[in-house]
């Protein structure tokens, strides 16, 4: 059964914590920076509830988990969604087999009264009602009134936050007076290839190297033209390159056109060609940005000197070896 307190009369029984496993490789930095977030240096001090913001699938959960199991603390994982009501982020009744009203403690009011570290994760997802139950916990009050319960909890001494969230416009703005609770904003960056490469070995040791640095190649190619292909698409275009090349043993298929298989059906037909995807996604945005650039004043289109002229040309930059890979 589900360990319970009494918090002015009323019973609370707790949620579990994450026990999922998983390592932070490389990028020391910011795990450094989210440890810093988390210090309280003297009696004065409070400690601060960063934002992890970055693209899909570049690990923003997973460094904040890591940055939980850094420190030892029991991990608390809320899921943010567009219909997170206030009580379900706090405090929701449920009816007992008693009859009687039953109260659940969310996983980030159990990570308050336990003092574990709590990840608000996709926190851009959830709308301002919910956001506004939050504030007096993010600010040197830090308790959360239940109005469902009828109680104010008050966070252990111990208790953490961080919120994750993406950068992708299908989401609800977060209302100013939160985001100036949520400081600072640690920016997830691409991986060097180094660690790119440390990360899938990790989660993937059983696939032979000549597909890992396949798809490292892929993966820093388009980290360098600034496209979305995040660390978890390559693992996600290895898992089912390995599967198809470990499907038939009587009839092995190529190595490379397995990858390639992997790549087109994970990722679709624009993985294949990164230049064109990259040169199409500059001239979309630039169009979106300022239909007529600076540039398009002095130089006709075509003209080498025009700002954007290396879009359409394949050299640009020192990149030319990534397409011949
Ligand atoms: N530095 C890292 N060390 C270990 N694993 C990593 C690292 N970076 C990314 N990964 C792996 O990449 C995958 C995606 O990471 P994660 O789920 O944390 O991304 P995310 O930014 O939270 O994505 P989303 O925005 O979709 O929630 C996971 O399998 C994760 O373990
Ligand atoms: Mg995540």
């Amino acid at each position: 059964m589900a360990e319970q307190v009494e918090i002015d009369g009323i019973r609370l029984s707790l949620s579990s914590p994450d026990v999922s496993e998983g390592e932070w490789i490389g990028q020391q930095e910011i795990l450094k920076q989210l440890l810093a977030c988390w210090l309280v240096v003297d009696k004065l001090d409070l400690p601060l509830a960063p934002r992890l913001v970055g693209m899909p699938g570049i690990g923003k959960t997973t460094l904040g988990m890591a940055g939980a199991r850094a420190r030892k603390q029991e991990l608390y994982i809320y899921q943010c969604t567009a219909d997170t009501r206030p009580e379900d982020l706090l405090v929701t009744p449920v009816l007992a087999q008693s009859g009687t009203i039953a109260y659940h403690a969310s996983p980030l009011v159990t990570a308050m009264i336990r003092g574990g570290i709590c990840i608000l994760d996709e926190g851009n997802r959830m709308n301002e009602k919910s956001w506004a139950s939050l504030a007096p916990l993010l600010d040197h009050r830090r308790y959360v009134e239940s109005m469902v319960a009828g109680i104010s909890i008050k966070a252990h001494a111990n208790f953490r936050c961080a919120v994750t969230m993406n950068e992708d416009e299908s989401t609800f703005e977060v209302p100013d007076y939160i985001l100036s609770r949520l400081q600072p904003t640690l920016q997830v960056g691409f991986p060097n290839r180094q660690d790119e490469l440390a990360i899938l070995k990790y989660h993937l040791p059983f696939v032979e190297e000549q597909m890992l640095d396949l798809t490292v190649e892929f993966l820093q190619a388009a980290h360098e033209l600034k496209l979305d292909f995040s660390t978890r698409d390559g693992i996600n275009v290895l898992r089912y390159a390995v599967k198809r090349l470990f499907q038939d043993p009587q009839h092995p298929i190529n190595r490379d056109v397995a990858w390639r298989e992997a790549l087109l059906k994970c990722l679709g037909e624009d993985a294949l060609d990164l230049q064109n995807l990259a040169a199409r996604k500059r001239r979309s945005m630039g169009g979106e940005a300022s239909p007529m650039g600076l540039g398009d004043f002095f130089f006709s289109p075509d003209d080498p000197l025009h700002p954007d002229h290396d879009v359409d040309d394949d050299d640009d930059d020192d990149d030319d070896d990534s397409r011949d890979k």
